[in-house]
């Protein structure tokens, strides 16, 4: 089809701006309005934003991203009363809703025809969230309307949590990144497909399968339904990763969970005080800059899989899987 994106093709260079709120928040709503991309701070990871009505807007996602039209993109509403326009809206999913947003919590949903095909790769279900990140809060106030956002990274890397991370994924390939610091949560918003009283989760998060448990009957994925980041390899750094509780090759760098790291060419401690927390804000940045560092390895010792501690565990498994 003439001027359809094709995510194979490299997009067109352009100059990236990393500005910060005053300045990015009347922009970032102007590019919306205009059908462009741009790259916004969430309380879990960087996202790469656009008009999640206009298919067009959504198409120029997947170029910058490079990923592929069959993986649907979350839809960040600005207030509540989007979710019903968006989405059949069940009693259980209602209490969800009115008690995690906003927060890192994405629900899937029935959707209604409202929502453009390409936003959920062709799928009766939408995903819907509500940030409550106070930059990404004033832009969807600014503009007015739902934002399709996935994480601000090229296709299976790992996920930005700073304005940084976003400028070496995504720098040269789209015009602008508001700089709201770094993300409190640093891992991705746990999704939950709700159907009658179960409540699947397709992705861990920052939202806990305890803390979902008073809502509904917790399961884990549903066969025939595709998972979020549904590829077993994805947030991948370049250089090799397994999971191990001690080893000390020459050339291997440690995220570390408890261990000092002795003998190894570079450690990241994921928290000093073994804070699940505070490791899931600081793991991607660790991996990333492990990534930077020239290893030939990376060893990242295993967390205890407890609350948060599952998000983490998930995203490592994924990171080693390649
Ligand atoms: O925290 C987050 O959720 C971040 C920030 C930017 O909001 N967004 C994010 O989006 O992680 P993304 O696209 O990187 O990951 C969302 C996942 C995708 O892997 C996609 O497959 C899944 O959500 N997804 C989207 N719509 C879906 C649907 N209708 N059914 C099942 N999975 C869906
Ligand atoms: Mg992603």
């Amino acid at each position: 089809m003439a001027g359809h994106p094709d995510s194979s093709c490299a997009a067109k260079p352009v100059a990236t701006r990393i500005v910060g709120a005053a300045e990015g928040i009347p922009a970032a709503a102007a590019l919306l309005a205009a059908g462009e991309v741009v790259a916004l701070p969430t309380e879990t990871v960087y996202g790469l934003g656009a008009a999640a009505l206009d298919p067009l807007a959504c198409a120029k996602i997947f170029e910058a991203k490079g990923r592929p039209l069959t993986d649907p993109l979350i839809v960040h509403i600005p207030t509540r009363e989007w979710l019903d326009r968006l989405a059949e809206v069940s009693e259980t999913a209602a209490r969800l809703a009115d008690h995690f947003w906003p927060g890192p919590l994405t629900l899937v949903l029935p959707r209604r025809s409202l929502v453009p095909d390409i936003v959920t790769a062709g799928q009766e279900t939408v995903a819907v969230r509500m940030s409550a990140h106070p930059v990404f809060q004033a832009i969807l106030e600014a503009y007015g309307k739902p934002v399709a956002a996935p994480s601000a990274n090229r296709f299976g890397r790992i996920s930005p949590t700073s304005a940084e991370d976003v400028i070496e994924e995504l720098g040269g390939r789209i015009p602008l990144v508001l700089d709201g610091g770094p993300c409190a949560h640093g891992v991705e918003s746990t999704i939950v497909l709700v159907r009658g009283g179960e409540l699947h989760i397709l992705r861990n998060g920052p939202v806990t399968a305890g803390e979902l448990a008073g809502f509904g009957t917790v399961r884990g994925r549903v066969a025939g339904i595709s998972a979020p980041g549904g590829l077993a390899s994805h947030y991948a750094p370049r250089t090799p990763l397994v999971i191990a509780g001690s080893c000390v090759p020459a050339e291997a760098g440690l995220l570390a969970w408890q261990s000092a790291g002795g003998g190894f060419a570079r450690v990241e401690r994921l928290s000093e005080t073994q804070d699940l927390r505070e490791a899931a804000a600081n793991l991607y940045g660790a991996m990333r800059r492990l990534d930077a560092a020239g290893l030939k390895l990376i060893i990242a010792e295993p967390v205890p899989e407890t609350g948060l501690g599952a998000a983490i565990m998930e995203r490592l498994r994924k990171a080693a899987a390649r």
